[in-house]
């Protein structure tokens, strides 16, 4: 390996730090945050609980909302206009997937868009897309583009491939890029000429949820790769293995700077739905927001 590790965890630690400091000097109401879960998805029941735990050792108010499987949609956005209401809460985020009767994008929609802490609403998807900075930005492209900010390299004038069209991460961290004056691709499963086109990215965000999929010859040398992807799979000894949408191995030889899985993007999209909280948190009670919350 000769790229630069880029260590995920040790950034969400230096945010969720300071954070943690700056809720413990708030003499009133501490920063609350919602989370709604429906259904007994295990991995989303991993990540509301690592969530949870987050909000918490912050020192912020955690709520959790456990639903059951089959929730009526008139329940769940009751759930939300209640929420919506509460002045204890100033951040709600509703757990992706839902079950397949209920209407994500009407739930979501629901939200207060002040209180929209995943940034999914289409007020703020929209307000992305124009660069507006009043934005609530989805966690992972933030967290992503906190941690290319930290490498000190300038983003201006490079090459972005961004490897994924989602609406949590592919388009947001497209329009992210392109604010910082980057030039860029987007890639999907329909691209042709993907490696090559991968080859010419001096950033390179992988967002397809494919396995391992990025190898080293897909990468220009000296680029920085930022692998968003959780996938679990099985090893040749039958044991189960978490890796990204990144071959590491190959990819690392490659790269001048790389996250790992687990270790990289994942941790900082934790500490980057801390701070949305917190920052909706400060424009709700007129507290002037720390200059380190951009
Ligand atoms: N499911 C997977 N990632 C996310 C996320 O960032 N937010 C929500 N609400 N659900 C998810």
């Amino acid at each position: 390996m000769s790229a630069k590790l880029i260590d995920g965890k040790a950034s969400a630690g230096r945010v969720r730090g300071r954070i943690g400091d700056f809720v413990a000097t708030l003499s009133g109401r501490k920063p609350g945050l919602a989370v709604v879960l429906v259904g007994q998805d295990p991995a989303s029941q991993v990540y509301v609980r690592n969530k949870k735990r987050a909000v918490e050792e912050a020192g912020m108010l955690s709520r959790e909302h456990q639903l059951p499987e089959n929730t009526s949609e008139k329940d769940l956005l009751g759930l939300v206009q209640q929420l919506n209401a509460d002045p204890a809460i100033d951040g709600i985020l509703v757990q992706l997937p839902l079950p397949e009767h209920l209407n994500a994008d009407l739930v979501i929609d629901t939200i207060d868009p002040s209180k929209d802490v995943d940034g999914f609403h289409i007020i703020n998807a929209g307000k992305i897309a124009v660069g507006d900075p009043s934005a609530l930005v989805p966690c992972t492209p933030y967290g992503c583009l906190v941690m290319l900010n930290e490498l000190g390299h300038k983003l201006a004038g490079q090459d972005a491939v961004v490897m994924g069209r989602s609406n949590i991460v592919g388009k947001p961290m497209a329009s992210l890029l392109l604010s910082q004056s980057c030039t860029v691709t987007i890639v999907h499963s329909r691209t042709k000429n993907l490696a090559e086109t991968c080859r010419r990215a001096d950033i390179l965000v992988a967002a397809v949820g494919r396995p391992e999929m990025v190898i080293g010859n897909w990468v220009k040398p000296g680029a920085t790769v930022i692998d968003v992807g959780i996938n679990r799979i099985e090893t040749p000894e039958g044991k189960t293995k978490l890796v990204g949408d990144v071959h590491f191995e190959s990819a690392s030889k490659v790269a001048g700077a790389i996250t790992p899985v687990p270790g990289g993007v994942g941790p900082m999209t934790i500490a980057m739905l801390l701070q949305n909280t917190l920052r909706t948190f400060c424009l709700r009670e007129g507290v002037a927001t720390p200059d380190w919350l951009i």
